[in-house]
């Protein structure tokens, strides 16, 4: 007797899975896969409760580090810490609460931070938000411009002296490829006149890679490392704002499209691991994209607005008045 038409069909959907399956694993990119081992070390991630910030703790813990998670709600965070544990067996994960968008949190968390750990050897600056309906800062900024770029240059500088003190600390900035797109309105760098969600987003993009060419000028001499990565396009709870995610258009037809091209957390955290762990990521000011050093956008590498933004960035954080 012939096997019975449905075992035909079975078996041909299995493989037709399967074979997506493979595809999304390849288009995602290799893991990491160097054997550094981080014993002895403290690591610093911001928002790292969900998405690529909480798979990359969850490496670095692998790799047993002291990892603080910097996040902003202390449950959430107490949650995802609870997993990492779990999963790592390295109980030396702790939370400590830091609000990117409030200055008044990072200066506490920082405080915290200088009080109480001897060095600090790595800083990922991975928090952010993207596309937001307009919204303000407690200080009043805007609030893509406030956690994506003022409050890791406000983290960044009051943590400074402790990385400093770190045998060659590194230093990571999530930016993304979107800061190709985006320019520096300095007459506008607020959005109080116009505001579109997009270009706050790429402008607040484009601010972390120019400050990290900046910050690397800064950095000469001191061992520590710092650059920039672009995590590729990945799937996280950073596009809740995204129109296109709302409509039932999409959720029958581009979400399942979306979902094939776009990167997990996981493989979105591999070229962040890349930069903070390869002996081959030890140069300051690069770029990375795919686990490969990459060109930064033109408007990035000119020198005149660095400057002009890490002035201005230092007058709105008040670190220099
Ligand atoms: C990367 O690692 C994960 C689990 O840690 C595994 O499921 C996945 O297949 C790996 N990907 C590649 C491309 O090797
Ligand atoms: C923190 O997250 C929890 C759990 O998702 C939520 O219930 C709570 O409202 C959040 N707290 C704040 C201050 O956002
Ligand atoms: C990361 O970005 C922030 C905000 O743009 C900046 O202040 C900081 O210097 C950058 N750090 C690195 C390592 O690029």
């Amino acid at each position: 007797m012939p096997p019975p038409r449905i075992i035909f069909y079975l078996s041909a959907g299995g493989v037709a899975v399967g074979s997506i399956v493979l595809f999304k694993e390849l288009l995602g990119g290799s893991n990491y896969s160097g054997p550094e081992m981080l014993e002895g070390k403290t690591v610093i991630v911001t928002g790292s409760n969900t998405g690529i910030g909480r798979e990359t703790a969850l490496e670095l813990a692998r790799r047993k580090a002291r990892v603080i998670m910097a996040c902003r709600n202390l449950t959430k965070c107490k949650l995802a810490r609870k997993e990492i544990i779990a999963e790592t067996l390295n109980r030396n994960v702790v939370c400590r609460e830091c609000d990117l968008s409030s200055f008044e949190s990072i200066r506490q968390f920082a405080a915290r931070i200088c009080a109480k750990e001897s060095t600090v050897d790595i800083l990922i600056n991975n928090a952010g938000v993207m596309r937001c309906p307009r919204t303000l800062s407690k200080d009043g900024i805007e609030l893509q411009l406030a956690t994506n770029h003022l409050g890791h240059f406000l983290l960044t500088m009051l943590l400074l002296d402790k990385i400093t003190a770190s045998e060659n600390g590194r230093i990571v900035n999530v930016s993304s490829i979107a800061h190709m797109r985006g320019s520096i309105n300095f007459d506008d760098l607020n959005s109080e006149k116009n505001y579109d969600p997009s270009s706050a987003y790429d402008q607040s993009k484009l601010a972390n890679v120019m400050f990290t060419l900046r910050l690397a000028k800064e950095l000469q001499g001191t061992g520590v490392t710092c650059s920039a990565v672009h995590p590729g396009l990945v799937n996280t709870e950073i596009g809740r704002h995204m129109s296109v995610y709302k409509s039932w258009l999409s959720l029958l037809f581009l979400r399942p499209f979306l979902w094939l091209f776009l990167k997990t957390p996981r493989q979105g955290a591999q070229t962040t691991l890349y930069a903070v762990l390869s002996p081959d990521a030890t140069k300051s000011g690069a770029y990375y994209s795919d686990q490969r050093e990459a060109t930064p956008a033109a408007s990035a590498l000119d020198e005149a607005a660095q400057e002009r933004l890490w002035q201005t960035s230092l007058k709105w954080t008040r670190l220099q008045t």
